[in-house]
């Protein structure tokens, strides 16, 4: 696991994009799991600038976002339908027809979530996942509790989650407090993860996360068990890592070793 610890949240949103980056630029077909919430929004803005400034082409990317709200209609303001047009896809090249985000009116949750997994594999699998995690340890809706080996579902949002994002909906009354979600077992199958944080709050949660046991009880833990995972966090976040000091040094390291043999 490489524990990349930056700045402040600029530095975190540059180096997830650059890491974005170079993937679609090594692959022009690569599939993407993309993320909502607060933390990625920096990560898309910078990927926006370098698809105007830099070239960088999404016309070949496919993508499959983590989850949406049970019973929001794509066209609803909260829906992560909404989220990813208005942060992201309107201002990039990603054919229409290459998105994928859960849809959150279906009736049949079991066939439409085994549909989701099927067009996972169909398209040959995650190539590179991004992910939040919530002050829970969740990543996507899977909050804790969710087993590791799980798949695409249904999920009950946690208390803490609900209050988290009431600030969105305009009252905690207003929050689903259902999810379609990829589950761990689906997360865990992409080829790379890249997991943000930023700020005190989440201080918590990644450092039970990457310095905890293995745990249902704060999912983020499954992350342990994935051989390719960048944690890209700034200072605030990396408060409470105990080994902190060593993850800056790993990360020198490589950088030196970049240099010495340009690799
Ligand atoms: P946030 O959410 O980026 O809005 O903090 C993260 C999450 O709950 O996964």
């Amino acid at each position: 696991m490489r524990v990349i610890i930056a700045k402040d949240y600029d530095g975190i949103s540059r180096t997830a994009a650059s890491i974005i980056a170079k993937e679609i630029r090594a692959k022009p077909r690569a599939v993407l799991g993309l993320a909502t919430g607060s933390t990625p929004l920096g990560t898309y803005k910078e990927l926006i600038r370098m698809h105007k400034e830099e070239s960088l082409d999404f016309s070949g990317v496919r993508t499959f976002n983590l989850d949406e709200y049970f019973g929001l209609p794509p066209e609803h303001p909260q829906s992560y339908h909404t989220f990813m047009s208005e942060n992201f896809f309107d201002y990039v090249n990603v054919k229409a027809e290459n998105v994928s985000i859960p849809d959150g009116t279906v009736t049949d949750v079991e066939s439409f979530c085994a549909g989701y997994e099927e067009s996972i594999r169909k398209a040959g699998g995650i190539d590179l996942q991004l992910l939040g995690i919530g002050r829970d340890g969740h990543i996507g809706f899977n909050e804790p509790g969710s087993s590791l080996g799980s798949r695409t579902r249904l999920k009950t949002l946690a208390e803490e989650t609900v209050r988290d994002n009431a600030r969105f909906f305009g009252g905690e009354e207003k929050v689903p407090r259902l999810a379609l979600t990829m589950g761990i077992g689906t997360i865990l199958e992409a080829r790379k993860l890249v997991m943000l944080a930023s700020g005190a709050e989440k201080a918590g949660a990644v450092k039970n996360a990457i310095e905890g046991p293995l745990s249902s009880q704060v999912t983020a833990s499954a992350l342990q068990l994935h051989p390719q995972v960048a944690v890209v966090i700034d200072e605030k976040a990396a408060r409470l890592l105990d080994r902190r000091e060593y993850y800056l040094y790993v990360e020198k390291m490589a950088e030196q070793v970049e240099h010495d043999t340009g690799i």
